[in-house]
């Protein structure tokens, strides 16, 4: 029996056409309440389905910016049973219906509705559209709406590509489920805290309940998908995890009839792919399946776990490439297949099974079966892609050898804790670690995992650390860290560094190590000691470097071209072979870059033209004093040149721009939006203080709530938690803060909530300490070298990673001023250039003027991208002193400058408010907003360049409005005191940028070489 109600005679539908003929008179009642009309209307109806319908619904998709409907009719289960649009009477609505469309928004169950008119879509087809002016007719759009039911698709293409997009909805489904059971089922909770337990003693010991739950989720969701999709019901009582599992899954479900009773209210979404799964055929469409659901799980419902685990699928083309070469080199080197006996295999990170069962192909069938039980191994650490491996593996085995057989090979663990424990969940997997760690692993291959994030030191997914004795993070700082020069090292912790490390300790003194991973260890300054000590460990190297970082912008970012993961990642890839034969002795290095530009197709096809390393055109490499294998270039004489910092150095200090973790809420260009957003946030932070000492919970991370927009929660303010400190707000704090090149807002220096200082403790301690800096590119950054001084603390990102080096230092308490150019540096100036009136000031405008020097930027272009600026004493010190002291002021006072004067097109009505500017393509002219186009923008103002920007594009790019995806505060530059600001500061930047280049153009006659 339908649960549909309504009646054309009952109370909402009156309600409906009353407030629209109140509307048609346009006497009272606005198009808003009509809204609410109809909003009653749905919910009247949603009721006797005891569904519920939530405005403003935001649907997540996978890699990309979630979409807000309306409203969303929402089930029991919280899962979404139809969408509703609302748009005005003036509306056109198949146009506005078009453009949702054409945005993504979905076409399974969706409503769009004006006050006379509404058209209904259910699976991609319309199946209502016209007037809704009497009640029968709305009656009719409505049942429609509410009877719908999840479609049964024929093909099994069609129904994956559906299944895949509602991954998120049904791990969210069955996470409500679990949740549910937690809170009433005394036998799920007493069997679930034991499960936890025992998946912290042996998985990870900082294991969150919530992670524990996402894992019965996985257990859940593949255990179905097994069961009724790959007709396996054995696969649970088989694998050794999953019957260890189903224990805690039976205790779950036990007050239902049946596990399926138990996922009924899911059943909606899996029906459609289970019943196509009949026309699917054979294996290797419902393995693409299985291996999207891999990707579409963690990335669309799991994104912590995908990010801290790298979990993303490896495109079988890197597979064949890397499998090929280690086949080929294992011939050459060692004389023997991958098939041989005592040959053994690992894949420590092996996700859906793809490197093991490429493998497999490669090995012949007769030698299989030994291969298979004795010297295959693999480990994963989530259960999801476990259970995904173990099932592809076998099934590899099967269709060769034609007999069932489970795969031993595979353990379910922390590949960096096999050294560092005893017990692995169960008795099945821990003999099975054990026999992993005595083999004599000879080849390990696979995708390690790697921070896929801009590894943004705030958020939560922080790597775990392996600290033990003889543990990889332990390795890492003998090693890698303890042989690295450079200062910040913190690229070292990346998990795939720790892959080659762990792997290079794994093979011991034999055997050939072949990873895709993170290209950044070529040529990151952070990664000279780990260079150095690859070159040691190996014998041959080879390296082809794919390129395709999407970390960088500009030229540069197109020069890095498509990226071979099918443009999913954002890091720049590269394979790499490593040998170790102990017949050979040195290391020879040998690299192929792919060429600039390319997209990801081409750098994919150029894998399958070569085939393996042994058909690359490889160069040989030979490092240098740094242990750089690529981009040469750096100039030897650079080490002579006097050092920036240090106590033999010209500055004392230098320190880091300040990295707020919370810019959005610390900064803004209106003081009032940023007191409001203070306030709010600090309401928010008491209100959890008070929850938090009441309740004193664990685990403090799960405790705050992470979507609260008004606040931010990072490790710096859970310390503050922890620590019960108290928060005012003092709007004493408020000062201007250098956020960007010329871009210049509101800051809110208050250190309780600024989560690394940096250069504010000595640089600019209190609100009111005057200083003067010269902030530079901290190494390490691609955007290219650049200098600015400003009179204002400084934004980390100001000049990307910013160092700064203050004119003057301060106690942390904002006393004792003092000078921070050395003595040191002011006798050996004096001393070299026999002039003792040589002073501070003049040495730092001294250095400031030669940062500019364009030979001195594109001789040592190099040793700037890994090192901090070293100094000559030019020959012609007081010329380069003034031009450095003309630059300064000229960068420091940009707004006192001039306008240069640029021709003015005005159209309309007058209007100095800038939404968003844009340059023409030749960048001749800026169209300011409709009112005003500026003409006659000279070249210099594309000649003076701060990384990858000019000045004015700077400008371009800063003052617009914005609204912050997170926190939803906006932000707009213009000025109710000053409407012309932004206008003038364009006119400005603009001389700011003739004069520079017109500086720089003549200390450009003057020589650099030390004299
Ligand atoms: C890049 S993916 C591997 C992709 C795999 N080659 C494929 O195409 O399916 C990395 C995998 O390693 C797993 N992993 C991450 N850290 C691990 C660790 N410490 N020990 C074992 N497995 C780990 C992740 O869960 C993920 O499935």
């Amino acid at each position: 029996m339908s649960n549909f109600k309504l009646k054309a005679t009952h109370a909402p539908v009156k309600a409906y056409y009353e407030t629209l003929e109140r509307f048609g008179r346009g006497k009272f009642d606005n198009e808003g309440n009509v809204r609410r009309a109809f909003e009653a209307l749905l919910e009247k109806c949603a009721r006797s389905y005891e569904w519920m319908v939530v405005p403003e619904y935001q649907i997540a998709r996978t890699g990309k910016n979630p979409l807000r409907v309306d409203a969303a009719v929402l089930d029991a289960f919280n899962l979404p049973r139809g969408y509703w649009e609302a748009k005005d009477e003036k509306d056109d609505l198949r146009a506005e219906m078009n453009k949702k469309f054409t945005a993504g928004y979905p076409r399974t169950n969706i409503l769009f509705q004006k006050p006379t008119e509404a058209i209904l879509c259910q699976d991609g087809r319309e199946v209502f559209k016209g007037k809704i002016e009497t009640a029968e007719k709305l009656v009719e759009v409505l049942r429609l709406f509410f009877e719908w039911r999840q479609p049964v698709h024929e093909e099994w293409e069609r129904a994956v590509r559906e299944f895949q997009e509602r991954i998120p909805e049904i791990a969210k489904g069955a996470m409500k489920l679990i949740e549910g059971e937690r809170k009433t089922n005394p036998a799920f909770v007493a069997s679930f805290t034991a499960f936890a337990e025992l998946c912290r003693e042996s998985i990870n010991p900082d294991l969150k309940d919530e992670a524990v739950e996402e894992m019965l989720v996985q257990h859940l969701l593949t255990e179905r998908i097994f069961r009724r999709i790959f007709d396996n019901p054995e696969f649970t009582r088989r694998n050794v995890i999953a019957a260890e599992i189903e224990k805690v899954i039976d205790s779950l479900t036990k007050r239902q009839f049946s596990r399926d009773t138990f996922l009924r209210d899911l059943d909606p979404f899996y029906k459609a792919i289970e019943e196509a799964a009949a026309t699917a055929g054979d294996y290797s469409g419902k393995q693409k399946f299985l291996n999207k659901v891999y990707e579409t799980f963690f990335q669309g419902f799991s994104k912590k776990q995908a990010d801290t685990h790298g979990i993303v699928y490896t495109p079988q083309p890197i597979v064949d490439f890397i499998v090929r070469s280690v086949e080929e080199v294992l011939k050459a080197e060692f004389g023997k297949t991958l098939g041989d006996k005592d040959v053994h295999i690992l894949d420590p990170f092996v996700g859906t099974g793809n490197f093991i069962t490429r493998i497999m192909q490669e090995i012949k069938t007769s030698s299989l079966p030994q291969k298979y039980k004795e010297e295959l191994h693999c480990n994963e650490v989530m259960l999801l892609p476990y259970y995904i491996a173990s099932m592809n593996i076998e099934h590899e085995y099967l269709a060769k050898v034609d007999e069932y057989e489970p795969f031993e090979g595979i353990c379910l663990v922390d590949t960096f804790e096999t050294l560092g424990q005893s017990s692995f969940f169960n008795s099945a997997n821990t003999e099975r670690v054990v026999r992993q760690s005595m083999a004599p692993i000879r080849i390990v291959v696979g995708n390690p995992p790697y921070n896929m994030g801009q590894d943004s030191e705030e958020d939560q997914n922080r790597n775990r650390r392996y600290t033990k004795p003889g543990q990889v993070d332990k390795r890492i700082a003998a090693t890698y860290s303890k042989d690295s020069k450079a200062t910040l090292k913190n690229k070292l912790g990346d998990p795939y560094v720790k892959a080659i490390r762990w792997a290079s300790d794994r093979v011991k003194d034999t055997g050939i190590v072949c990873f895709v991973t993170n290209n950044k260890f070529i040529s990151g300054i952070a990664f000279d000691g780990m260079r150095r000590h690859l070159a040691r460990d190996f014998n041959l190297i080879l390296h082809l470097n794919c390129k395709g970082n999407a970390n960088t912008a500009g030229e540069r970012r197109q020069r890095e071209g498509g990226n071979i993961f099918n443009n999913q990642i954002k890091v720049g890839v590269g394979i790499t072979l490593l040998l170790k034969n102990p017949s050979r002795t040195g290391c020879l290095i040998k690299i192929m870059e792919v060429e600039d530009y390319q997209g990801a197709k081409e750098k994919t096809e150029l894998l399958g033209k070569y085939g393996s390393f042994g058909h690359m055109p490889l160069q040989n490499v030979k490092p240098d004093q740094a242990f750089n294998w690529l981009e040469g270039g750096n100039q030897e004489d650079f080490n002579a040149l006097f050092s920036l910092v240090g106590k033999e150095g010209i500055f004392l200090s230098s320190a880091p721009g300040v990295n707020t973790a919370r810019d959005a809420y610390l900064s803004n260009y209106s003081a009032d939006i940023l007191v409001v957003q203070i306030r709010k946030m600090t309401k928010a932070y008491l209100q959890t203080l008070g929850e938090y000492e009441a309740e004193r919970p664990e685990n403090i991370e799960s405790f705050t709530d992470n979507h609260d927009v008004r606040i931010k929660w990072s490790p710096l303010l859970w310390r503050r938690l922890k620590a019960l400190s108290k928060i005012t707000v003092a709007p004493a704090c408020i000062r201007s803060y250098q956020y960007r090149p010329f871009a210049v807002r509101t800051f809110y220096q208050d250190r309780f909530w600024i989560e690394r200082p940096g250069m504010l403790t000595k640089c600019f301690p209190n609100v009111d300490s005057e200083n003067l800096v010269i902030a530079l590119t901290g190494n390490g950054v691609t955007c290219g070298f650049f200098a600015i001084a400003c009179g204002l603390p400084v934004d980390f990102h100001l000049t990307g990673d910013s160092q700064c080096f203050p004119f003057y230092t301060y106690d942390e308490d904002g006393t004792n001023r003092r000078e921070n150019i050395t003595d040191w540096a002011l006798a050996e100036f004096r001393a070299h250039y026999g002039d003792k009136k040589i002073s501070k000031w003049d040495i730092f405008h001294y250095t400031y003027g030669l940062l500019h020097h364009p030979e001195y930027r594109t001789r040592y272009a190099a040793n700037l991208k890994r090192e901090l600026p070293r100094i000559p004493m030019a020959a012609e010190f007081r010329r380069f002193a003034e031009i450095g002291a003309a630059l300064m002021k000229l960068h420091i006072e940009y707004e006192k400058q001039k306008e240069y004067p640029l021709e003015r097109r005005e159209t309309g009505k007058l209007n100095w408010r800038v939404e968003k500017m844009a340059l023409s393509k030749d960048k001749s002219q800026l169209r300011y907003n409709e009112f005003l186009t500026l003409s006659g923008i000279p070249a210099e103002a594309q000649e003076y360049r701060l990384g990858n920007r000019s000045a004015l594009e700077w400008v371009v790019d800063q003052y617009r409005v914005s609204t912050d995806a997170r926190s939803g505060i906006v932000n707009d530059p213009n000025r109710e005191d000053d409407p012309e600001y932004i206008v003038r500061l364009v006119g400005q930047v603009v001389t700011v940028s003739v004069e520079t280049v017109r500086l720089v153009r003549e200390m450009a006659g003057l020589g650099i070489e030390q004299v």
